[in-house]
């Protein structure tokens, strides 16, 4: 059985989460929405991916990306792991990780999976990775869906490698701009460099999409297939 496939419509589902009871595709509404998995609360590499996560959230929301994490664990772990006490304003690991101020709520909800019924569902299990009783924990997922709920991009990190949240923005950025033009992003492109004119528009169509101007690099073959244009 193939797993999510880029293009499917994103299994709606209902979970409890720390921010109470969620539907997803309600819970994205007209937005962007961004689902990570983590394997387990109070590990270190998910403590710091989340510390990494909440102090990005302002980047993720200027770009209409809803923000969404999912462990195995019960919402109990999940604020006991992750909020502020408000009665002696003492911040729990996630946030004291941070040591940032400006940080008094973790910015996003973290479903409860503790069933594992969502792990086992979207094939997020790493089978190498196993708790105290021999149950496979959650790998690092990380599914991007776009407005239309259909998946834009899954990315699979084992339990043992903590991503890399600015390379998250960066892909969000190249989504959404290939969203809307005919282009596609090169290698380690960064927002506002070049861009690629995807192969299947003739030289005539992107003479007219692009006014800033096409390049196009000679190649040992003499194709003319790598052609750049500002970004637009
Ligand atoms: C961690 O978050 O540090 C972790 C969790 C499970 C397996 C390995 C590392």
């Amino acid at each position: 059985m193939p797993g999510l496939l880029l293009g499917d419509v994103f299994p709606d589902f209902e979970a409890d989460s720390t921010v109470g009871r969620i539907s997803l595709h309600a819970f994205l509404g007209n937005s962007w929405g961004i689902l990570f998995s983590h394997p387990r609360d109070y590990t270190p590499v998910c403590t710091t991916e989340l510390g990494r996560a909440a102090k990005l959230s302002a980047e993720f929301s200027k770009r209409d990306v809803k923000m969404i994490a999912l462990s195995l664990d019960s919402v109990e772990d999940h604020l006991g792991w992750s909020k502020l006490f408000q009665a002696t304003n003492h911040k729990a690991d996630i946030l004291a990780y941070n040591n940032d101020s400006s940080c008094n709520a973790l910015p996003f909800p973290i479903i409860a999976d503790n069933k594992r019924e969502l792990a086992v569902k979207l094939g997020m299990l790493d089978p190498d990775e196993r708790d105290k009783d021999g149950m496979p924990l959650t790998a690092r997922c990380v599914f991007v869906i776009g407005p239309d709920k259909r998946l834009k991009l899954s990315i699979l990190y084992p339990a043992t490698t903590g991503r890399n949240f600015d390379e998250l923005l960066r892909v969000i950025d190249s989504l959404q701009l290939t969203a809307q033009k005919r282009v596609a992003t090169p290698v380690d492109w960064k927002p506002g460099d070049n861009v690629m004119v995807v192969p299947n528009l003739s030289d005539d169509e992107a003479a007219s999409l692009f006014p800033s101007g096409v390049t196009t690099k000679d190649l040992p073959s003499g194709k003319k297939y790598l052609r750049y244009t500002p970004q637009p």
